[in-house]
């Protein structure tokens, strides 16, 4: 089994309210239908359609006044708004996607996942559809909401199904010793595992990613690299890496090992 995360940021510009990188997902789209194989699920991040009001209302904290249980509705509205859109890609490209919401089939308590209903995903896949989840604002029995990342539904499927390959499809080549849009000397690693995590100046992302940035996405990739063969971060913005790491080859990127 194949499992592909499409970043928000690479399928969306995260710094502008709703805005879709509509090429490159076509494009991505397409290099996942010549590339991937029948046993495939892709969960997509939530990028400028999630993390903005979400941030901006602090619903990874829980939702309680009004305010905040209108954002909830606004951005599950949005995040089925790119879903939608990445379904119509995933079509234009021949494929057969099927969409299974978190908010439907997780449950938190206290910001901490308690159950995951892998039913739908399973059922999907016997009837030879491409199931496609994403990062979602989803129940949780303390604060009202909380966030699910991606990730986190990544984890859940990697626990469930051991896939041989998970690909985590960004918007650089994979993980530095600095942060590569700003510091020139950063390099990028072949292999990161715990111990060498300590040792990374990763970019400070306080701002608006209310999932934790990409410390926590990293440690998240770990956990999920004790339930997989191989995991991989690789650029989905420079053509053709999806299409060839789906099928298998080694292409440039960082292999994440637990
Ligand atoms: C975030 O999901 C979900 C919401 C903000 C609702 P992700 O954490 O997987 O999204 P990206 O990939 O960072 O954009």
């Amino acid at each position: 089994m194949l499992l592909v995360k499409l970043g928000g940021s690479v399928i969306t510009v995260k710094s502008k309210y709703r805005t879709l990188r509509g090429p490159d997902l076509s494009r991505l789209a397409r290099e996942l239908a010549a590339g991937a194989g029948p046993d495939t699920i892709v969960v997509h991040g939530a990028g400028s359609y999630g993390h903005i009001l979400a941030a901006k209302h602090g619903l990874s904290e829980g939702a309680r006044d009004a305010a905040a249980l209108s954002a909830v509705a606004q951005v599950q509205r949005d995040v089925r708004a790119l879903d939608l859109k990445v379904l119509d890609a995933l079509l234009r490209a021949r494929l057969r996607p099927a969409a299974v919401p978190p908010s439907l089939v997780m449950r938190y308590h206290d910001g901490r996942l308690v159950s995951f209903d892998v039913g739908p995903f399973r059922d999907y896949l016997m009837r030879e559809l491409l199931p496609v989840s994403f990062g979602d604002v989803v129940m949780d029995t303390k604060r009202g909401f909380s966030i699910a990342s991606g990730d986190d539904v990544i984890l859940e499927l990697a626990k469930l199904f051991r896939p041989d390959r998970v690909l985590f499809v960004a918007d650089v080549d994979g993980v530095y010793t600095g942060d590569p849009k700003r510091d020139r000397g950063a390099t990028r690693l072949d292999v990161v595992d715990a111990s060498a995590m300590g040792t990374l100046a990763l970019p400070n992302e306080a701002g608006q990613d209310v999932t934790g940035g990409l410390r926590r996405k990293l440690e998240r990739m770990l956990a999920i690299a004790k339930h997989a063969r191989d995991v991989r971060i690789i650029n989905g913005l420079a053509r053709g890496r999806l299409e060839a790491a789906a099928k298998g080859q080694d292409v440039v990127g960082t292999r994440v090992v637990a």
